[in-house]
């Protein structure tokens, strides 16, 4: 059983977004698959609610509540929503049930700085440190070709963390989560360059890099 867990002490910035996604992708590859949501705003259990029943089921589990105890046998990706404002104690006790760890960055100053020293925090948890724990970065809510992508795409690839992909603002984001589903579950001619940018990032996670 793996567990990818969307964590980045910034609130906004893409985790339950990316969660959700990344749920409903490996749902429809035909793997078992669970949402822990970590959240007391519990979007991701939100999201499961208004999953229509004709889409690969994904089950929700209050981790918040009851933490990882109740993992149905048959899941093989475990998908953990982490809260905002996750440092210290809690962050090394969040670390703990994941052994991948995916940190969504926006493009803006006030992000960029916050991901900086969460990074550096991050990195210095005793199980990222020794590895038992890959983690790589995301720029979500891109504007190709604005100064501030520019800065974001520099930033992170100095930055000393995988920079696996960048996805772009889109209202499929949006529809897709209020619909209960993921961008892969949306119509080919809408979703088509949200597939292309996720690519890379699917890659990821299936290959042996983003496991310890
Ligand atoms: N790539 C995107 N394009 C458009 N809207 C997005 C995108 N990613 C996230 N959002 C929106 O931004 C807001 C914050 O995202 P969310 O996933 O809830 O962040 P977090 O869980 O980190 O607080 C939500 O309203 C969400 O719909
Ligand atoms: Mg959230």
């Amino acid at each position: 059983m793996r567990h990818i867990m969307l964590l980045n002490a910034k609130g906004g910035c893409g985790k339950s977004t990316l969660a959700t996604n990344i749920a409903a992708y490996f749902a429809n590859e035909g793997y078992g698959v669970a949402l822990a949501d970590y959240d007391p705003q519990r979007s991701g259990l939100d999201w499961i609610e208004r999953r229509p029943d004709n889409r690969p089921e994904i089950v929700g589990l209050a981790g918040f509540k009851e933490g990882l105890k109740r993992v149905p046998r048959s899941v093989d990706f475990v998908i953990i929503d982490a809260p905002a404002r996750s440092h210290g104690a809690e962050l090394q006790n969040l670390v703990k049930h994941a052994e991948t760890i995916i940190v969504p960055v926006l493009p803006s100053t006030i992000d960029m700085q916050a991901a900086t020293r969460f990074i550096s925090e991050l990195k210095a948890v005793g199980k990222v440190d020794r590895k038992q724990a890959k983690i790589a970065v995301v720029a979500n809510r891109v504007r190709e070709y604005t100064l501030i992508f520019e800065e974001l795409d520099e930033y992170l690839t100095t930055a000393k963390v995988p920079y696996i992909a960048a996805l772009r603002e889109a209202q499929n984001y949006v529809r897709a989560y209020t619909r209960g589903l993921g961008i892969f579950e949306l119509p080919e001619y809408l979703a088509w360059p949200d597939w292309e940018q996720w690519e890379p990032l699917t890659k990821w996670l299936r290959s042996v890099r983003s496991q310890p």
